[in-house]
């Protein structure tokens, strides 16, 4: 099995996978970050959110050969005390219901906040539609996401 040398949360990383290995597992099974969630494993429901160079990317569907030299950054390491704007407007909005999707939905949002630090309701609409909630936690997302914007 090959070897592959990568940077997750500031912190560079040997693992020996299969190349086709999807980055999800790895963080998951190699690399003991089970914060990053398995939902539907084929890039549809978004609970396997992470940023990869910045940008969010449904980590199942992205293979560890493909991760080269960008930054891998999971929940785990958004902040370091989980103290991210959003992660704390998730907690005075209380959102989490079950709690399942919330890990991705939060990351998808961190990516938003980046490239767009005060988005409309439009521009939230827009890039949290692919995040699946089965709980129906969306109105509390995106209130949690304008609390986080106005911090
Ligand atoms: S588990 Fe990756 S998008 Fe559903
Ligand atoms: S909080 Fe349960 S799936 Fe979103």
């Amino acid at each position: 099995m090959p070897t592959y040398q990568i940077d997750v949360n500031g912190q560079s990383r040997e693992v020996e996978a299969d190349a086709d290995t999807p980055l999800l597992w790895v963080l998951r099974d190699d690399l003991d970050l089970p914060g990053t969630k398995f939902g539907c494993g084929i890039a549809m429901c978004g609970a396997c959110t992470v940023h990869l160079a910045g940008n969010a990317v449904r980590s199942c569907s992205v293979p560890v050969s493909a991760v080269g030299s960008n930054a891998v950054t999971t929940i785990e390491g958004l902040s370091e005390k989980g103290d991210h704007p959003l992660q704390i407007a998730w907690v005075e909005q209380d959102v989490a219901q079950c709690g399942y999707c919330q890990t991705g939905q939060i990351m998808n949002a961190a990516a938003l906040l980046k490239r767009n630090p005060n988005p409309s309701d439009e521009d939230i609409d827009a890039a949290m539609t692919g995040n699946i909630c089965r709980c129906g936690t969306y109105l509390r997302i995106k209130e949690a996401i304008k609390t986080a914007a106005k911090a």
